[in-house]
């Protein structure tokens, strides 16, 4: 088959479609023929070399994608060959084929199409994981995503307003905030001309946000305790401006607030399996709802993988970035 290969670690031209081996099917998992694939930030750090994959997973990048099932391993009694599906992969998704543990595949929700539905997977589970499963996000209750505009930042406006919160959303341009916006948040700030902290507070008669998802580390961290509420709820899931901060626990003392952090592609099959089948449960009921629609910025063949990538550094796009086979 063709994947895309890191051949060095480095910028986005080191990625190149080269003929490989077609992926080993183990006992458990599905080969799924890809018909998309959708970037993802990590992306970009795996072809660093900042982050690397994990031991026993697929050299080639590629966290989610959609394609048709080609061959069941054994012991999998849900899937059959011929299905069409999406599936959250520990890597290998820049590829003709993949395998994937079948505890990882989820069905293309009806009325979405074949391709678009890879853009779901990493979103949905790393949002429901995290300010659902973990943060207890509730109707009501007040959610700050920073970086509203990333593929992260589309998704959770939506499924947050699904919920019933007041959703603030960060980001850098007013075309990103507009696009917010129209996904249904309620408070857009402009984080190069305004200070978040103060916006926050003014548009919540001086309490917080109940929770917060925060890609930024360092530089927010102690500006996102500030924006909390009492009980508030910091969830992290990245470190983009850097990842070592001081903390003043008082502030965590007196606003009883909770801070949590996770990574998706590092936990086990097995957990990946209970949050699918949560996102199955509490997602995918919202999008065959049309409440929750993928949102693509733009795609690629698979063969201009290293273009992909350059548009995802300039941080133009807003939502998911697409590779076709
Ligand atoms: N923990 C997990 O399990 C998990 C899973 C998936 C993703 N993530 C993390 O979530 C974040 C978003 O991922 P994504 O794939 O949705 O990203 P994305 O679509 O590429 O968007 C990232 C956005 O972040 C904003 N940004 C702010 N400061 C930045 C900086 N220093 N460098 C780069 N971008 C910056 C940019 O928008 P502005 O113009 O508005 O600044 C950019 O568009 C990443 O940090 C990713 O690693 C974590």
């Amino acid at each position: 088959m063709k994947a895309v290969v890191v051949t060095v670690l480095g910028g986005p031209e080191v990625l190149q479609l080269q003929q490989v081996e077609d992926p080993e099917l183990k006992d458990g998992e599905v080969l799924i023929k890809v018909k998309a694939a959708a970037l993802n930030r990590l992306d970009s750090f795996q072809r660093q070399g900042v982050f690397a994959p994990p031991p026993g997973s697929s050299p080639y990048p590629g966290l989610e994608c959609s394609g048709i099932i080609e061959a069941i391993g054994k012991h999998v009694s849900r899937w059959k060959v011929g299905d069409q599906v999406c599936a959250l992969l520990c890597g290998g998704g820049y590829a003709e084929k993949v395998a994937v543990p079948a505890g990882q595949v989820l069905p293309v929700p009806p009325g979405i199409s074949l391709k678009d539905a890879a853009t779901f997977p990493e979103v949905a589970c790393t949002v429901w994981s995290t300010i659902f499963m973990m943060s207890r996000l509730s109707s009501g209750e007040t959610l700050l995503i920073h970086g509203g505009s990333s593929g992260i930042g589309t998704f959770a406006i939506q499924m947050a307003k699904y919920w019933g919160a007041r959703v603030f959303v960060t980001a850098g341009s007013e075309e990103k905030l507009a696009a917010c916006k129209d996904l249904g948040a309620d408070v857009c700030i402009n984080y190069k001309t305004e200070d978040f902290v103060v916006r926050v507070k003014e548009e919540t008669g001086g309490k917080g946000v109940d929770v917060i998802l925060d890609s930024l580390g360092q530089a927010y961290f102690r500006r996102n305790l500030d924006s909390l509420n009492f009980d508030g709820r910091l969830f992290l899931i990245g470190t983009m401006s850097g990842s070592v901060t001081e903390l003043d626990l008082r502030v965590v003392l007196s606003k009883r607030l909770t801070i949590q952090a996770a990574g998706l592609r590092v936990r086990s099959p097995e957990n990946k399996a209970v949050i699918i089948r949560e996102v199955e449960e509490n997602v995918w009921p919202a999008i065959v709802a049309g409440k929750v629609k993928p949102v693509v910025y733009k795609h690629f063949p698979l063969s201009e993988a290293a273009e992909a990538h350059q548009l995802m550094e300039t941080s133009q796009h807003i939502g998911k970035i697409l590779l076709f086979p």
